[in-house]
Formats: C-alpha cells, structure tokens, sequence
C-alpha cells in the first residue's frame, strides 16, 4: 500500500525534475537515458564528496551545477523523508495554527517542504546560498520566508521573534568542520539558538549516520546534556549516552519505497538501496512535560538471530544498554510488532523475564509502541 510519504514523494519528485529542466522535455517522474548517464555522475561525484574524508562538505557545492544537481535530484527526496521520519519519532507535531519555525541550512528546502507537509505552518529558512534558498522557493510555492545567513560568522542575524521549533539537517556537522574545538562551537551555536525556543519548543537536529558523524553527534548529545538542556529524543537517559561510553552507534532509518527517480539513481550511481540511516537528536531548553514511559526503551541495532531462531535487539532505555530478545514462536498478540521493529523505534516492554544478557519476551509480555 502506498503511504501518505511515498504519495507526496511522487509528487515533489515530479517538481523537482520541472525545476531543474525547465526547458526541456522528459519524462515527468524520472530521467530519460541520456540524462541519468550525466546526473548519476555527478551524484557520485557529490556522495563521494561528502562521504569519506568529506572534502565537500562545508564548501559551497550547492554553488555548482553539478552540486546543484546531484543535490535536487538525488539527495533532496532522501532528506524530505528523513525530516518527516524525524518529526515522528521525536514526537513533534505543530501547535494549534501552525507554529513557527526557524530552518537554518535549508538547502533547496527539503525539510522545509517536509515541515510544511506535516502541518508546520510560518516557516523561516535561512541558509548562506542565496540560490538554494530560491529553489526552495520555488519548491514551496512561496510558503516559507527565507534569509541568507552564514552559521560560521559570529554577526549572522535571524529573524525576530521566538520559535515553537529550530530545526537543521545535515547542516551542523558541515560548520566548523576542520575545527578542533567544533564540539564546542556547535554546543555554543545550540546554546545561543535555545533561547529563542518559545515556551515548550524543541530543537531538531539530523545528521549523517556515518560512524565518525555519529560518534561526533553523540559527544555533542553528553555535552548539551552536560550544559543543562534537556535531551527528548531519542535517548531514554538524560546522563551520558550509553551507546556513545560503549563506542557504539545510535541513529534511526528512514521507512519508505523509493520514488522512480530515486530508484533510478540509486542504480546508475550504485548507491545502497537500503533505507537511507539518519541520525538525530532533540533538544528543550525546559525539562518535557511529559518524559519516556516507564520502561521505555529505543532499538540501537539491527536485528540478530541465533543458531536457535531467538531474534535479539539491542536496547537503550533507563538501565542503559540492554538486549531485547524473543524466542521463535506464533501465538503472542506482540509478535507482529515485535517482528516490525528497526532501528530507531521505541517501544515499551512489561512482563519480560531477566535473562543473562538483557530482557527476554514470554508469552504473558505485553510489548507497545512508543514513537
Ligand atoms: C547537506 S546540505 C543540507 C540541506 C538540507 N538542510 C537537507 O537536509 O538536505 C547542507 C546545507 O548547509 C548549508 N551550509 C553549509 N555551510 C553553511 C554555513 N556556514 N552557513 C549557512 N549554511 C551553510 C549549505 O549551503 C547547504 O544548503
């Protein structure tokens, strides 16, 4: 069945392709031949830039035609997804009329668009790419008000007022990046943009599920926490990240069937095709009204199976990092969410056994969703 994500897909994946060749003719929801020779180069050129050694990242590759490119036509869909998996699982819905929100690195608007489609309403989008910020213009049909702004110089002004959400994607790790001290600057950056949260916002960050871009979300997760803020998703824990004192990673994937466009590309460029990782972290400068439920935890691995059919996860929750298991079986009301979870999702266990490694589901748990 086709979702209500993969649906707006479609239809952004169709605009995209009239903006970027306004003058030609195509295909409405994919590449003809001769394009995806040239646009899967310059998709690999650009992943190629912003993974590894990341030279891109940080410089102005959306200043390119070719940046501009690879950008629109492969990375945008992935990153509209991925802000509305994120607003899911971080529990963030707009308040009554819409709220307000302050974007910054938006791009060709991709998060913006995802904002908007998830019911967001007066949206403010700054990034220093006077270009990108049109596109998302465009893309928008003219919903959100932008403003060029350099997240690196210590004069970049925003717009008046208080936010109900300050949201950035794969924009933080791209600032000061060669910096040694960028843990601090970003922690300064996030201090200074709390205190235009309006009573009760957020701040959602994405980021990169790469190990080195994780591992450099997660130390900046223990020093928000260290510095006061209060961490509401996806940790359980407010105190030291479990997963980062055991050098393992924590991020989240992203659910969706691939548009044509997409799927295409990932072919001709030779991309993964599994669902696009994400990591992500939201922050309130308030303690949350409302905090995880007990025994909350959140999946941080892939699913694992035995040489005995017993499926294992692997948790974090209020006792840190633990192992869910469940033995093969039918009966159980709980199996079929059971056998849905990924990595990422939350979920809230009662009557499970304690076994040598972690929790172990029996007949009588009751197992629920939680984001
Ligand atoms: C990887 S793109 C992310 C775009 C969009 N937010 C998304 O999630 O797809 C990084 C964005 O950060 C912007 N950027 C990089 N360095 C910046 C800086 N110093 N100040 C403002 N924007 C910056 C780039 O122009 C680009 O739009």
């Amino acid at each position: 069945m086709t979702s209500p994500l993969d649906t707006a897909l479609r239809g952004h994946t169709r605009a995209l392709l009239t903006l970027w060749r306004p003058n030609r003719k195509g295909p409405p929801d994919r590449l003809t031949h001769d394009e995806l020779r040239e646009v899967a180069q310059a998709v690999k050129r650009l992943s190629a830039g912003l993974s590894g050694e990341r030279n891109k990242a940080g410089r102005d590759y959306l200043g390119t035609e070719d940046g501009r490119t690879a950008y629109l036509l492969h990375f945008w869909p992935v990153s509209y997804a991925q802000t509305r998996a994120a607003l899911k699982l971080a529990g963030l819905t707009p308040p009554p009329g819409g709220g307000r929100v302050l974007e910054l690195g938006a791009g060709p608007g991709p998060g913006a668009m995802g904002l908007l489609d998830e019911g967001w309403g007066e949206l403010h989008c700054g990034d220093r790419n006077a270009e990108a910020l049109q596109s998302l213009q465009t893309l928008t049909r003219d919903r959100a008000q932008t403003f060029v702004w350099d997240g690196e110089s210590p004069d970049a002004a925003l717009p008046p007022g208080a936010f109900d959400l300050l949201f950035a994607s794969h924009v933080l790790s791209e600032l000061w990046k060669r910096a040694p001290d960028r843990v601090e600057r970003r922690l300064d950056l996030l201090q200074s943009l709390t205190r235009r949260l309006s009573p009760g916002g957020q701040l959602l960050l994405i980021e990169p599920a790469t190990h080195l871009l994780n591992a450099e979300l997660l130390a900046l997760r223990d020093a928000v926490a260290a510095a006061g803020l209060f961490i509401t998703a996806p940790c359980v824990p407010q105190g030291p990240c479990p997963a980062r004192a055991e050098g393992v990673a924590c991020h989240a994937a992203t659910r969706w069937t691939p548009p044509p466009l997409t799927e295409q590309l990932t072919r001709a460029a030779f991309i993964s095709k599994e669902a696009p990782a994400f990591s992500y972290l939201c922050l309130s400068a308030e303690a949350p009204a409302a905090g995880p439920p007990a025994g909350a935890l959140r999946v941080i691995s892939e699913r694992l199976t035995n040489k005995a059919g017993r499926e294992r996860v692997v948790t974090c929750g209020a006792e840190g990092k633990q192992s869910l298991s469940a033995p093969p079986g039918q009966g159980e009301t709980w199996r079929g969410l059971w056998r849905g979870l990924s990595r990422g999702d939350g979920v809230v266990v009662e009557g499970a056994e304690r076994r040598e490694t972690g929790l172990g589901l029996t007949a009588g748990s009751v197992v629920t969703g939680w984001r």
